[in-house]
């Protein structure tokens, strides 16, 4: 999934050749998953149509402060600047740079850029000696000195066949610039983050196996948030049914506890943080038996040893991680979980009751006691698994930035 999917973009075009790439840059917004609107100043309508921006961001292109057809009512640039998530003026020439720096508004896009309460970012296009000019330069400091974020110009041949500095960076790098900026600006920013989700299967023979029910939607929803966040995420789930699309997850596929285990080991050393979700098996047939057990007794016995507790065994390894386990009690909740916490040496632990309506395995939805290694209890109400993601996420980023 795009960073920028379902976000509000506001392009600004103003009257440069570069203008010519705006049908890119939409084709590329959307490409993401945005929605776009375009604003135009009356002289870049020379460059580049309407309709053709209009045509590809789906939506009506303004050029001027009233209604083409009607000027008695104004175009509402103070909705379009409170609808945006972010604006991106590109290209944006010395004029218009100058007029925003200081704070002239006599079109459209500029009263837009006025009113937007968003982040800008801004893309320059010129020649390389109005770019090197002093009062341009000055400009462009006066705009990032007041917040607005400057896309860096590309060098390369210019409209008037000198070379030099002064092209506009190109669709793909502008969307990617903006991409880049939204990820840094996330609390998770460079994090890495493993996650175990859903059960193991232990084999008993070809055919068979010891499972369990859980659907892995927690440790699902869980990785979502993350990577949402802006971390990079090592999903190990065990056999689910369910998708994945977002492009920070990586997702390690296993059966078996053992494998489980073996992955989760790979991984651990380079992670910021651990959360074990899964319903790992807790105990496994001492033997596997090759092709399928015959049905030739009245009774089987099944000999079972116990698995390898993962979550204690990261416990015993752990050095800077914050290490957080899931525990699912149908008795002595509390204490059972806080020994959990000393036994298993974890940061916090995630509670569920069986006994709470719509909690555990199966649902979509959850209630949760988070308990801190110091005992404090955090109580929180059923919700869907994805808002009981965001609630462990949150409590997790206070742990990572030491509050
Ligand atoms: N867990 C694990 N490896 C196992 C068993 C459990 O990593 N072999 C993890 C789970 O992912 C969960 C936590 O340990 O985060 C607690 O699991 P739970 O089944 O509630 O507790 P157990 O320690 O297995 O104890 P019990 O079943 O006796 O309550």
């Amino acid at each position: 999934m795009s960073l920028l999917r379902d976000k509000n973009v506001l392009l600004g075009v103003s009257a440069s050749i570069a203008a010519y790439k705006s049908a890119h840059l939409v084709r590329e917004f959307i490409k993401q998953g945005a929605n776009v609107r375009v604003v135009m100043t009356p002289e870049s309508l020379s460059f580049v149509t309407p309709l053709t921006l209009s045509t590809l961001s789906k939506n009506p292109v303004l050029s001027s402060l009233v209604k083409e057809e009607d000027n008695t009512i104004w175009n509402n640039h103070v909705e379009l600047g409170r609808w945006a998530d972010f604006m991106v003026i590109a290209p944006a020439t010395a004029k218009t740079i100058s007029k925003m720096a200081s704070g002239e508004c006599d079109n459209l896009l500029l009263t837009t850029y006025m009113s937007a309460s968003c982040t800008v970012y801004f893309a320059p296009a010129m020649d390389l000696d109005m770019l090197k000019h002093t009062s341009n330069q000055k400009n462009i400091q006066q705009l990032i000195e007041l917040g607005n974020i400057y896309i860096p110009v590309q060098k390369g041949e210019l409209a008037s066949g000198l070379f030099g500095k002064g092209r506009m960076a190109e669709p793909d790098e502008i969307v990617n610039f903006i991409k880049k900026d939204f990820l840094k600006k996330m609390p998770l920013y460079k994090k890495k983050i493993l996650i175990t989700a859903g059960p193991t299967f232990e084999p008993i023979d070809s055919v068979r196996f010891l499972g369990n029910h859980s659907s892995g939607k927690m440790g699902y929803a869980l990785a979502e948030e993350v990577a949402n966040k802006g971390a990079s995420v090592v999903l190990i789930s065990g056999p689910t049914h369910l998708q994945l699309s977002h492009s920070h997850i990586q997702l390690v596929q296993v059966t078996t506890s053992d494998e489980m285990f073996q992955a989760c080991i790979q991984h651990f050393e380079h992670m910021d943080a651990a959360i074990l979700s899964a319903a790992v098996a807790d105990y496994k047939p001492v033997s596997f038996v090759k092709g399928k057990i015959k049905k030739t007794v009245d009774q089987l016995s099944l000999k079972l040893e116990k698995t390898k507790d993962i979550l204690k065994h990261l416990g015993e390894i752990k050095k800077k991680q914050i290490l957080i386990g899931f525990a699912l009690e149908v008795e002595n909740e509390i204490s059972n979980a806080k020994k959990k916490i000393i036994s298993k040496n974890l940061d916090f632990i995630v509670l569920n009751s069986l006994n709470d309506n719509g909690a555990g395995f199966k649902t979509d939805t959850n209630k949760i006691v988070i308990i801190d290694n110091d005992n404090k209890l955090h109580n929180f109400e059923l919700k869907s698994k994805k808002e009981v993601a965001a609630d462990i996420i949150n409590h997790m980023i206070k742990y990572l930035n030491g509050i």
